[in-house]
């Protein structure tokens, strides 16, 4: 159809399981259907500012073995935003117009650009200041990219997670301990819910539900009144203190990072309930590895569809999964409704009729 192309893919923000498996369905779709060209970009868009821009043509043979593979073959970064960049000297400067050129001196017809919501708002200001057709792969494990329902990675992520609480239920009840499995998910609770409900905690604490330690307590002495001395709680790194306060545990490169609440959890139940507790804070594991059947559905589904809306001439649209379809959406509106956890979500009613525990 049309003109040959040249197109362009990249990977951008934290990596997750699935991003490989995008990458060998647009390569499919753009050789075996359109006869264009793909070129990998390398790093998202620190490889535009290299010169020459570090990108490697994709061939059908590259895309062979993407399906079952972890993390991404074109490298990929959650720092460094082209409009405030960090220089070695410690200053701050705008390289947009850097990348731009980089961009265009690779002769690309379009881009598609995987990335959470961060990096879309990023990818999209650069491509309505610099010409850029572009279009949008949701994926991000924390599931919040507006718009759909499902994004690259949160599916694994969430098996990932069940699967620790599964293991963690036996151990638990040989000691009679309460265990806390801290999961990721940067301001919304989605991990933690669906592996919660998956998973069978008893107690589930996610950011959008302001919850009461005594709340909590108070399930762990009913169960153990009713004879259960174990219990499993999984909360989600996001989840603030009783006194309100985030738990960051260090800063690098002027970035945040989560993490420390399941330990705070755990701490605050054994000195209200007298249990043992441990703490088991899953971490990137929920990103790396084999990508779930789901994700690479997911993947391949996204992956198509981005190629077949270039061949039709569209650019600023996010491939969407809705109601097990793929759609699209326009990137301004994806990036604008941030998807936390709905207090009205299934999920949320689901877990509060199984008596799991949600702290308020
Ligand atoms: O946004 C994805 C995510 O995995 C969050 O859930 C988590 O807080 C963050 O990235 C971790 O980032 P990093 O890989 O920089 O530690």
């Amino acid at each position: 159809m049309g003109e040959p192309k040249r197109i362009g893919i990249l990977t951008s923000g934290g990596d997750c399981a699935g991003l490989n498996a995008v990458i060998r369905a647009v390569v499919n779709r753009a050789v075996r259907e359109y006869d264009w060209e793909v070129l990998g970009i390398k790093s998202a868009t620190i490889g535009l500012l290299n010169r020459p821009p570090l990108a490697i043509p994709l061939k059908l043979h590259d895309a062979d073995s993407l399906l079952t593979q972890g993390g991404t073959i074109l490298g990929t970064t959650n720092k460094g935003d082209p409009f405030a960049f960090p220089m070695s000297d410690g200053t701050i400067k705008d390289r947009s117009e850097e990348i731009i050129a980089g961009y265009h001196q690779l002769g690309l017809d379009a881009l598609i650009g995987i990335g959470g919501d961060g990096s879309l708002a990023i990818l999209r200001r650069l491509a309505q200041q610099g010409n850029i057709k572009l279009i949008g792969i949701p994926k991000t494990i924390d599931n919040d990219v507006g718009h759909t329902e499902l994004s690259i990675g949160f599916s694994t992520a969430v098996d990932i997670a069940t699967e620790a609480l599964d293991r963690l239920h036996f151990t638990a009840a040989s000691h009679d301990r309460v265990m806390v499995l801290e999961v990721m998910g940067r301001d919304a609770g989605h991990i933690a819910l669906r592996a919660g409900v998956a998973g069978g905690a008893h107690v589930i604490l996610i950011p959008e539900i302001p919850y009461h330690l005594e709340k909590v307590c108070q399930k762990i002495r009913d169960r153990q009144d009713a004879g259960l001395h174990f219990s499993i709680i999984v909360v989600s790194e996001a989840v603030c203190t009783a006194e309100g306060d985030t738990l960051q545990k260090l800063q690098q490169f002027g970035e945040c990072r989560l993490g420390g609440i399941g330990q705070y959890v755990a701490d605050s139940i054994s000195k209200c309930t007298g249990a043992e507790t441990r703490v088991t804070v899953l971490g990137h594991i929920q990103r790396g590895g084999r990508p779930s059947a789901m994700d690479r559905i997911l993947a391949s589904a996204f992956g198509i569809a981005a190629v077949d809306l270039i061949a039709h001439g569209k650019e600023d649209l996010m491939v969407a999964w809705r109601d097990s379809q793929v759609i699209n959406i326009p990137i301004a509106e994806a990036i604008k409704d941030y998807r936390t956890v709905n207090s009205q979500d299934t999920l949320v009613k689901t877990a509060r009729g199984l008596g799991i525990c949600l702290g308020d």
